[in-house]
C-alpha cells in the first residue's frame, strides 16, 4: 500500500522518517535511486557574481549599464548567477529560515493538515518531489504556497507558528521587489523597454518553496531534488550555511556554494520562452549529506497564471522562428509539476 509501506508512511515526510527510525543506517529501499556509476560528482568551478548595487536608483549611468550586461551576460551562459549587495537584510532572513524551521518543528498530524496532492493548492505540505510521485522517493519534505498578489492566499498559510504569516509575508514582499529590479535590468538586456517583462507579468505569481532536507543515511543513493528547471521567470534562492545545490553548466554539475548574504538566482523556462531561447532556463538539483539538516528557500516569480507564454513579439525579427508553442501559465506548471521525466523534459514537449 502507497501509504504505508514496511510500516512507514512516507506522506508524513522524511522528518518523521528518521525520527521514527533513530537508528536507521541504510536508506530505506523507496529512495533508491537508479543511477549511474558516481551520479553524484561534481565539480567546483567560479559561478558569476553580480553586484546589485548598480542597480539602485541614483547610482551612476555607467554602473546600471555594466550591471545589466553581466546580468546579460550571465543570463545568456549560464542561465544562473549569484547576487551580492541585494539590499535584503540580513536578520530578516533569519527570521525566515527560523519560522521555517519552526514549521517543519511541528508534529506531523499539525503539518499533514497543509498536506494536498493538488499541484495548484495555494498552499501544500509534501515530501519528495510531490506527494504522488511513482518514482523512487527523495530526501525531502516541503512547504510551498503562493505569495505576492497575497489577497489570493495569505489566510490560508500556515498560523502556527503564530509569526510565521507575518514574518512570510515581509520577506515575500522584498523578495518580490528585488526579483523585479533584475527582471527590469533582464528586459534592457534583451534590448526590451526596462518594464517590459513585469508588464508581461500582469499580477503575476510568487510561489515559495521552503525545503527541509534532514540528515540522510547514505547520502550518495539519493537525491534530495531531481534534476529540474523552474516554471517561472525567476527564483530566487537562499540555502542555510548547508551547501546542497548544483547547476549545471556546459553537460557538467557545478556545486553552489553557500555564501552569507548572498541569494542565487535561476533563470526558468518562462524566461527562455519569452527570450525566444536566447537565455536559458539553468537545470539544477539538490544532493543532501549525512550530518546537517538543510533548508533552503526558493521562491518563483511567474506571470498571472492565465496569461498565454511565449516569445516576446518586439523580440521576433522578421524570418525568425518561434520556438515554443503557446500555452497558459497554469497549463504549464501542471505539466512542469506532472513531467514524469526529469530535467527540461517539460519545456521541450512546447518544442
Ligand atoms: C529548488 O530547486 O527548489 C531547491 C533547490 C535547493 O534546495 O537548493
Ligand atoms: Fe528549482
Amino acid at each position: 500500500n502507497e501509504e504505508n509501506r514496511n510500516g512507514f508512511n512516507y506522506k508524513k515526510g522524511v522528518k518523521n522518517l528518521i525520527e521514527t527510525a533513530p537508528e536507521m543506517k541504510k536508506l530505506p529501499p523507496e529512495f533508491v535511486l537508479k543511477l549511474p556509476r558516481n551520479p553524484l560528482s561534481a565539480s567546483n568551478a567560479e559561478i558569476p557574481v553580480i553586484d546589485l548595487s548598480g542597480l539602485v536608483n541614483g547610482s551612476p549611468v555607467e554602473c546600471r549599464v555594466s550591471t545589466v550586461q553581466a546580468i546579460s551576460s550571465a543570463s545568456a551562459l549560464w542561465g544562473f548567477f549569484r547576487i551580492v549587495n541585494h539590499g535584503i537584510e540580513a536578520r530578516l532572513i533569519e527570521e525566515m529560515v527560523e519560522e521555517v524551521e519552526a514549521f517543519f518543528s511541528l508534529s506531523s498530524e499539525e503539518k499533514m493538515r497543509y498536506a494536498s496532492e493538488d499541484v495548484m493548492s495555494p498552499v501544500r505540505y509534501g515530501t519528495s518531489l510531490n506527494s504522488s510521485s511513482k518514482h523512487a522517493l527523495h530526501w525531502r519534505d516541503y512547504l510551498r504556497h503562493y505569495g505576492h498578489p497575497f489577497q489570493n492566499s495569505f489566510h490560508l498559510w500556515p498560523n502556527n507558528p503564530t509569526k510565521y504569516r507575518n514574518v512570510a509575508k515581509k520577506y515575500l514582499t522584498e523578495i518580490w521587489q528585488l526579483a523585479m529590479r533584475i527582471i527590469g535590468a533582464i528586459s534592457e538586456g534583451l534590448g526590451l523597454e526596462p518594464n517590459y517583462i513585469e508588464n508581461s507579468l500582469g499580477e503575476g505569481c510568487q510561489i515559495l518553496a521552503a525545503n527541509y532536507y534532514p540528515p540522510c543515511p547514505e547520502p550518495d543513493k539519493t537525491l534530495g531534488l531531481a534534476p529540474h528547471s523552474d516554471h517561472g521567470a525567476l527564483t530566487i534562492l537562499m540555502q542555510n550555511g548547508v551547501n546542497g545545490l548544483q547547476v549545471k553548466h556546459n553537460d557538467t554539475w557545478i556545486v553552489v556554494p553557500h555564501v552569507p548574504n548572498s541569494f542565487v538566482v535561476n533563470l526558468g523556462d518562462f524566461l527562455e520562452i519569452l527570450s525566444n531561447g536566447k537565455y536559458k532556463s539553468v537545470e539544477h538539483r539538490a544532493v543532501v549529506n549525512a550530518q546537517k539538516t538543510r533548508i533552503s528557500l526558493a521562491v518563483g516569480h511567474g506571470p498571472q497564471q492565465s496569461t498565454v507564454i511565449g516569445p516576446a513579439s518586439p523580440l521576433i525579427k522578421e524570418n525568425e522562428e518561434v520556438q515554443y508553442r503557446p500555452i497558459t501559465y497554469k497549463d504549464y506548471i501542471r505539466l512542469q509539476q506532472s513531467s514524469t521525466i526529469r530535467g527540461k523534459t517539460a519545456l521541450h514537449a512546447l518544442m
